[in-house]
């Protein structure tokens, strides 16, 4: 799907890119040729990715222990990987999660998701982007959402605020920083089971009902993800920002419209009945019309 050598002499951060769709993405920016970095809070999770990808890819992945929610230790890793030269490229895929009713959830609660997914991307984003800004380099980040920043995320509630307001930064962003050759994107995937993800919102079979939600009745696999986020990383794409692409199956859309029920619920003879009543209102309608 793209040339071998798509992001040779790239520096790529992913926070969270030790596991899951962060994992995905990191692996395929190292199989494209960038250097990649990948952040996160267990070093050792890290290095055992780091170590694998390198065996299947092999290339540089370099590790670093951060939390993105404190801001002086973004600056020590930001630090770090500009000892190597710049970055290119900043993935915002680090988050926390996990369903609960809204009334159930304490202030602790709300702060335990919200300082990551919100205030945690944001340091980030800020901290990267300003080294970018004073060195006038061109940089490139993607965030991941959700689609709940368009089609809300009851029960989910810190994590769809968090990531409405990531939304609203990607498009602030693209327009105040376009035009020193920093773009910004956002991804808002549908349901792909990682094992963070399923644990903390799908406990036990909650996610059973999930399927019938989704038009294409099967979830995203990593590498449809992990090939999104190589096009939107890429510079043939450079006069795209401020998007959000959205990869979920169609399963989003389906909240729009009445009657999306009718393609399991109706069948061929049923269509043609309500074909022919309405059919016969037309007709009683028509001949009461005068011209
Ligand atoms: C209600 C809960 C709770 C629950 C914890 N709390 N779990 N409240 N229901 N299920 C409350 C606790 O009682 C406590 O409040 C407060 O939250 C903090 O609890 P801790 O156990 O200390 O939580 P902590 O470990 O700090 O943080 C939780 C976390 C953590 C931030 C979510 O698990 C984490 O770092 N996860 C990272 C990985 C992850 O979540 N991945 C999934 C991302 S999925 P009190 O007041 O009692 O002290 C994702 C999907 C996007 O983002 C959409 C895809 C479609």
């Amino acid at each position: 799907m793209f040339q071998a050598d798509l992001f040779k002499e790239k520096k790529i951060l992913v926070t969270g890119g030790g596991t899951g769709l962060g994992k995905a993405m990191a692996s395929r920016y190292l199989q494209l040729g960038a250097d990649v970095y990948i952040c996160g809070r267990r070093k050792s999770v890290l290095d055992e990715c780091a170590d694998e990808m390198m065996k299947e890819h092999g290339g540089s992945v370099k590790t670093i222990s951060c939390d993105i929610k404190v801001p002086e230790a973004i600056e020590d890793m930001v630090n770090e990987i500009w000892s190597d030269g710049p970055l290119s490229g900043l993935v915002n895929n680090a988050a926390g999660n996990f369903i609960s009713r809204t009334e159930d959830l304490s202030p602790r609660a709300f702060n335990a998701i919200s300082n990551i997914v919100f205030n945690g991307t944001f340091y980030t984003t800020n901290i990267v982007g300003k080294r970018w800004l004073k060195e006038k380099i061109k940089g490139s980040i993607i965030s991941i959402l959700t689609t709940w920043v368009y089609s809300s995320g009851p029960f989910t509630v810190p994590s769809a605020m968090s990531k409405s307001g990531l939304a609203t930064m990607t498009k602030s962003l693209a327009a105040e920083w376009g035009n020193r050759g920093i773009r910004l994107n956002a991804i808002a995937p549908g349901p792909f089971p990682t094992k963070g993800a399923w644990e903390r919102l799908a406990p036990g079979d909650t996610s059973k009902g999930m399927m019938e939600s989704i038009p294409m009745k099967r979830t995203g696999e990593l590498d449809e993800l992990a090939n999104l986020a190589a096009f939107l990383m890429a510079d043939g794409c450079e006069y795209l920002t401020g998007e959000i692409v959205t990869i979920d199956g169609g399963q989003w859309l389906n909240h729009a419209g009445n009657f999306y029920d009718m393609l399991k619920n109706v069948s061929d003879d049923e269509w043609e009945q309500l074909r022919s009543m309405i059919k016969s209102s037309n007709e009683s309608d028509k001949a009461k019309r005068s011209v």
